[in-house]
């Protein structure tokens, strides 16, 4: 979507209201007059109504063919059976964008009458906004286009919202606490324009510093665009996400909702990670993350210092600050020395620095005065509290007289605690351009998200990983296994395509009778074991079609005999193609790498773990295919059992082979679109070398 037809949605010239009644309690009535009243200039707004003659002063037009200059935006509040006519009517004028308030398609099943929109505005070449939204608000074109008549005040954030009712109630939220906006915009059921498009035009507007989102959910496919504009956005200004929908109800609410498909909380929490996206948890989260990211500067050089002047709110903020890995500062001496100037003898100039109940509003000025100017602190947390001696006001002037003074460099975020007053006192430092809240955890936070965001802009994805394999062999055994309409690759089919594309595997090879599998076993050398070859067990130990540390060719043929009457009675249906007979490895640091396909997102690639104990100990890492180097990096030093493969009291372990491993599951998933599951659990790992000793693929029903 080009960011023009954006602009023409976000930020028109002109706009037609299409269903513009003339009964003031109706949606398309409202629309008109918020329009009007939000300041967009009159002369440049068009109600269309067949049935009216004028609405608020201003001629009807029987339909948008008949307007007569060209409309940027077309917003339409008519019923739902009626709006594709009124598309064809806005394709038919040359319409560059067109808002759909109207609800009634998706969301309560309607997709077919859905599409039909998206197969209209493709036809002439429009976008589509909705159907099922709010509205938008923006406040560089100073409009209003929603049936909601209260206008946000003008700030550095814009907010995406697939809940439209969520906009609505966060607008008066927000003017209240003197937070600002550049635009919102409600997404509803997305037929059309969705995050990803707005992300784009966010991106490259100057009027936007941070992007918010609530998110309940992506179409399917839809992922890999979102993550890409995203992470294209998030290397410029920061993108916080609130993703709702991450429990089986919740997600199930969401799909009822705004109809949007669920898939898997781990796929999202993935996206996100690479796109160097910020999750909120909560709604609270969310705005005040992006109300101190639209007003800090990047953090300077050095640490955090939290000043305050009541121990325990010190200790709280540290702690929060501490959680995300925030670090404060050593105060340098000589620093200490100058800040001893507002504190009595008991105060502390360690860090959280304590000026104590003592703290009069001239010690706090003073202090942060100090800090400010100190080119060695790279950003500064004030908490003050209402009881100490000076008054709420006092403190706010405090503060901004020391901001007033110094300049605001480095990010600064205030917290004041206590009653009513001091609720004025946040929302004028707000709107003096420091965040501010009631909470020190509030104020921790926010800080926490500006010092991790700017952490984590710097670092590039690195370069995408794919591994060479020989693709012939992989094609041939999965055409095969398509052709019988198998769901799942033999043993020794998934050693085959895992070996192909770089797993280090356990040597293994097929026997379908006694002599080749003694043959196999003493090729291999003892000790070895014995599996049954089938395509339709895939867990073999629960039908006895296993057995491991063969020490003899007796044994082998015995083990051999004993495995086919096992199945035979145990899944008689199964296909017996033979046994395979594998090398019997030495126990190393067990691993699991595996990948599935996210309906939203496709590849997602797992690591962790490994052994049975996999469920039990969750301790894994995910990311999207294609990975990038630094995905393969932070999926082993995510997890514990990466840390033991770093050398976790012992010697390191063969980190070179995992990371193989992880790159070959990763590019079979991309390359090959009819795998659905690969399994590799587990993957022993040695100081030198690693071999995979069960390997499962499964391949996705046709559809
Ligand atoms: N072109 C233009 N105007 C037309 C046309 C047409 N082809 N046909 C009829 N109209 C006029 C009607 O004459 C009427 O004007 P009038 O009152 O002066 O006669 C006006 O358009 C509205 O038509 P109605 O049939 O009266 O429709 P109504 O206003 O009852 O409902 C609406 C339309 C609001 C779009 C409704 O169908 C709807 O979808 N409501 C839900 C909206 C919503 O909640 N959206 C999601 C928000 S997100 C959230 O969570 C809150």
């Amino acid at each position: 979507m080009s960011c023009d037809q954006v602009r023409a949605l976000l930020r028109p010239r002109s706009i037609a209201v299409v269903g513009a009644s003339r009964n003031p309690r109706k949606i398309g009535h409202r629309i008109l007059a918020n329009v009007l009243s939000s300041g967009f200039p009159r002369d440049c707004v068009f109600p269309v109504n067949p049935n009216a003659g004028e609405v608020l002063g201003l001629r009807c037009y029987p339909s948008v063919r008949d307007v007569p200059v060209p409309i940027d935006l077309a917003v339409i509040a008519v019923p739902a059976a009626v709006v594709p006519q009124v598309l064809e009517d806005c394709g038919a004028r040359g319409v560059k964008a067109v808002a759909i308030i109207s609800s009634g398609f998706k969301e309560v099943g309607n997709i077919e009458a859905e599409r039909r929109l998206v197969e209209i505005a493709r036809k002439y070449k429009f976008r589509i906004l909705g159907p099922n939204i709010v509205g938008i608000w923006d406040t560089v074109a100073r409009v209003n286009v929603s049936f909601i008549d209260v206008n946000p005040l003008p700030g550095g954030i814009a907010l995406i919202s697939q809940s439209g009712a969520l906009i609505a109630s966060l607008l008066w939220w927000t003017r209240e606490r003197g937070i600002g906006f550049s635009s919102l915009v409600s997404i509803g059921n997305r037929a059309d324009v969705s995050e990803a498009d707005l992300l784009e035009f966010f991106r490259e507007d100057p009027h936007t510093r941070v992007v918010a989102i609530y998110m309940e959910g992506l179409g399917e496919g839809e992922g890999r665009r979102f993550l890409e504009a995203a992470y294209e956005t998030a290397r410029v200004k920061p993108v916080v996400v609130l993703k709702a929908g991450r429990s089986p109800q919740a997600a199930r609410a969401a799909r009822s909702h705004t109809g949007s498909l669920a898939g898997s909380d781990e796929a999202y929490e993935a996206a996100f990670k690479q796109a160097g996206i910020l999750r909120a948890q909560s709604l609270g989260e969310l705005l005040n993350w992006s109300l101190a990211l639209a007003m800090a500067k990047e953090p300077a050089d050095g640490g955090v210092v939290v000043l305050t002047h009541g121990g325990g709110a010190g200790v709280i903020a540290a702690d929060v600050l501490g959680r995300w890995g925030v670090k404060l500062m050593d105060i340098p001496p000589d620093l200490a020395e100058r800040l001893r100037r507002y504190m009595p003898p008991f105060g502390s100039t360690l860090n959280p620095v304590d000026l104590t109940g003592m703290m009069t509003g001239e010690d706090l000025r003073g202090a942060l005065l100090e800090l400010l100017r100190d080119d060695r602190v790279g950003a500064v947390l004030v908490w003050a509290g209402q009881g100490a001696i000076p008054t709420p006001q006092e403190l706010r002037m405090a503060i901004q007289g020391a901001v007033a003074e110094a300049g605001l460099g480095k990010p600064l975020v205030a917290s004041i605690t206590g009653g009513e007053e001091c609720r004025s006192a946040i929302r004028e430092l707000i709107e003096a351009g420091i965040p501010c809240y009631e909470s020190p955890e509030d104020a921790a936070s926010a800080l926490a998200a500006i010092c991790t965001y700017y952490r984590g802009r710097g670092k590039m994805r690195g370069e995408l990983l794919h591994a060479r394999g020989d693709e012939e062999v992989v094609r041939e055994i999965i055409s095969r296994a398509v052709r019988e309409e198998r769901a799942l690759l033999t043993p020794i089919e998934s050693f085959e395509v895992a070996k192909a594309y770089g797993v280090p595997v356990v040597e293994a090879g097929l026997a379908k009778d006694e002599e080749e599998a003694v043959k196999l076993a003493r090729a291999l050398g003892y000790p070895v074991a014995l599996a049954v070859e089938t395509p339709d067990v895939p867990h073999k130990t629960e039908v006895g079609g296993i057995i491991l540390n063969l020490n003899s060719d007796s044994e082998v043929i015995d083990a051999f005999h004993r495995v086919l009457r096992n199945v035979k009675s145990k899944a008689p249906d199964a296909r017996i193609l033979g046994v395979s007979i594998r090398k019997m490895m030495p126990r190393g640091v067990e691993v699991f790498v595996g990948a599935r396909r996210d309906p939203v997102f496709g590849p997602l690639v797992a690591f962790g773990w490994g052994g049975v104990a996999v469920e039990l100990l969750r301790d894994v890492s995910f990311r999207l295919a294609p990975l990038s180097s630094g995905d393969v990096e932070e999926m082993i030093s995510e997890t514990k059992i990466g840390r033991l493969l770093r050398g976790y009291r012992g010697r390191p372990l063969d980190e070179g082979a995992v990371k193989q491993a992880i790159i070959a599951v990763a590019s079979l998933m991309e390359e090959f679109s009819v795998i659905g599951e690969i399994d590799v659990n587990p993957m022993f790992v040695y100081e030198h070398g690693a071999a995979a000793v069960d390997v499962k693929v499964y391949l996705r029903a046709r559809r």
